[in-house]
């Protein structure tokens, strides 16, 4: 086994993206910027590069990976696509992943669907992923390129934070457009369930299918021990080290605050440390700020960070997903 102890950082040009799919074609890690946030990516049907992904990332294996894939011929090679299915892939290439029965003689390495009949499929959107992808001719499984239960990368600089020398390359394009994880929809058995909100907003993906996503059942995605739905909902998951503070209305002296707009509560003016998700209050440049600001504001070492009250539509709803997460208690705390 290669084992590397230090991590190149390049400049996401053409001859950086060809090394990567070579490195990804050895079964090594490259971590790459899709439009939504960056990726931890292994070649997905090579099982132990997938083995050394999960180690890289310290997650359990029962979380399955997302297959990234260059377009929807591509995708139809792993996995079966019904009438809703169909539908919702007119948004590739973008933000949305689709879980679907895993399709026979599927090539995706077992690990990478931690055992499940189905399969998370992406085409992301990105000029990066998708040159990486055309060249390697192969699907790329991706988790968010952070160590399993930290806020996930929207800057090169975050991936090294969180995964220096565990990983061969990172290919540095700056930050990423969208900012928060895609939107997850599974459409199995005829059902269509919104299993986690994200970059496309649920209203779009209602309008195509012409009809609204069913609810999640509770008890599928948060069970304990068997593989849940999705089993990245997990209640505390993008965990920053200050305690979160949601729909704060005063803010307390000494505290952080993620700001939102420009009505401020009582306290926000004589805050040491505030910073705004946007200052106009447009929730697509909110989301775009979200991890880089919580990461920021985790930094400056205060004990806890006040959030001013974000409106839940559109990217809203993600928005606000993610900082429920934020603010969750902390397995064994
Ligand atoms: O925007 C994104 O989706 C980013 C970029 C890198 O593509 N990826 C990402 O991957 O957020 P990850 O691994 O951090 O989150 C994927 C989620 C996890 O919650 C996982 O449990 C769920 O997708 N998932 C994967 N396969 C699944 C399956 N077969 N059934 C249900 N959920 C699945
Ligand atoms: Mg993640």
């Amino acid at each position: 086994m290669n084992v590397r102890v230090t991590t190149e950082v390049a400049e996401a040009d053409a001859a950086a993206i060809k090394a990567a799919a070579c490195i990804l074609r050895n079964g090594g890690l490259v971590a790459f910027p899709t439009e939504t946030v960056y990726g931890l990516g292994a070649d997905a049907t090579n099982g132990f590069a997938v083995a050394k992904l999960y180690a890289a990332k310290g997650r359990p294996s029962f979380n399955p990976l997302i297959a990234h894939v260059s377009d929807l011929a591509a995708a139809r090679l792993i996995a079966q696509f019904d009438d809703a299915a169909n539908r919702l892939a007119a948004f590739w290439p973008g933000p949305l992943t689709l879980v679907l029965p895993k399709r026979a003689g599927c090539l995706v390495a077992e690990l990478a669907t931690a055992g499940l009949e189905t399969i998370a499929v992406r085409v992301p959107s990105h000029p990066v992923a998708r040159d990486l992808l055309a060249i390697l001719r192969r699907p790329i499984v991706a988790p968010s390129a952070n160590r399993s239960g930290h806020v996930s990368p929207t800057h090169a600089r975050h991936v090294l934070a969180d995964l220096d020398g565990r990983v061969d390359l990172v290919l540095d394009a700056g930050n990423t457009p969208v900012g928060v994880e895609s939107s997850i929809v599974a459409c199995i058995d005829g059902s269509t369930q919104l299993l986690r909100p994200g970059g496309l907003p649920r209203t779009d993906l209602e309008r195509a299918l012409g009809h609204p996503l069913m609810p999640v059942d509770a008890a599928a995605i948060d069970n304990g021990n068997e593989a849940p739905m999705a089993p990245g909902m997990l209640a505390s998951h993008y965990a920053p080290r200050a305690r979160i503070r949601l729909n704060a209305d005063r803010v307390n002296s000494g505290e952080a605050v993620l700001a939102f707009g420009t009505n401020w509560p009582p306290g926000g003016q004589d805050a040491a440390v505030l910073l705004n998700l946007s200052e106009r209050g447009d929730l697509v440049e909110a989301a775009a700020n979200l991890f880089s600001h919580l990461r920021a504001l985790d930094a400056t070492g205060a004990a806890s960070i006040a959030v001013m009250p974000v409106p839940s539509e559109g990217l809203g709803e993600a928005i606000n997903d993610r900082l429920a997460r934020a603010a969750a208690p902390r397995p064994g705390s």
